[in-house]
């Protein structure tokens, strides 16, 4: 699996560091208003995070669910073990590397949130294929990811060009991927949610 993290991307691997980031560019005010509309999930619910990273979605999700997080950087499981022990079980693992029969047809929600521009085509589709096994008839993966779309600004593009993530998609590159696994998929383009001028696309994706 390829994953570049020299310079300014080895920085933000530090979650303290990642965390700060978030805040200043104003990423953190938008995760609450991001996560409270695509989670709104009962008491309870089955969730699965892939690519945890500092534990973002729990911070923002106050409702008690059922939660396991993933993430192949151990820093990160680390630090959410730390931070959010007793919220939720923290794996160290890659995505897809095994599947674990005991997630199939299991989980009500599927998070992947700023995981899949970080991934080659091929790790991409291992992401959707294992999230759409693990998700429950009527279950959802949702992702959210930096962008390149029609008619955006060359500032914009300039900013997109310069994320941590190796493989940022077009929109309909990355509705292309996400059909391949599932026949439902709600959409839609975040223009404006940093102060930086950013663009990034979120997929539902339905079982
Ligand atoms: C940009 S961060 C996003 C973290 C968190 N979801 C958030 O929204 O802040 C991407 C995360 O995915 C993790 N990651 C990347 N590829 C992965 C893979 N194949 N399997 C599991 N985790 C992965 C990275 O270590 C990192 O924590």
């Amino acid at each position: 699996m390829t994953h570049i993290n020299t310079g300014i991307r080895k920085i933000l691997e530090n979650p303290l560091i990642y965390n700060l980031f978030h805040n200043i560019t104003g990423g953190n005010a938008f995760r609450k208003h991001y996560f409270s509309t695509y989670f709104d999930l009962p008491k309870g619910a089955k969730v699965l995070d892939i690519g945890c990273g500092s534990g973002v979605m729990l911070e923002n999700i106050k409702q008690h669910i059922n939660y396991y997080g993933i993430d192949f950087e151990k820093s990160y499981i680390d630090f959410c073990k730390e931070k959010y022990g007793d919220r939720g079980n923290f794996i160290h693992e890659t995505v897809g590397a095994s599947l674990r029969e005991e997630w199939f047809d299991y989980f009500d929600a599927v998070n992947a949130h700023g995981l899949l521009h970080h991934l080659s085509d091929a790790d991409g589709a291992t992401l959707i294929e294992t999230a759409q096994k693990y998700l429950k008839p009527g279950g959802y993966l949702v992702t959210f990811d930096t962008t390149y779309h029609d008619n955006q600004s060359s500032i914009s593009k300039w900013f997109v060009s310069k994320d941590r993530g190796q493989n940022v998609k077009h929109t309909e590159e990355y509705l292309e991927l996400a059909s391949n696994y599932f026949q439902k998929i709600d959409s839609k383009l975040f223009t404006n949610y940093s102060k930086l001028p950013y663009s990034a696309f979120a997929m539902k994706m339905t079982k």
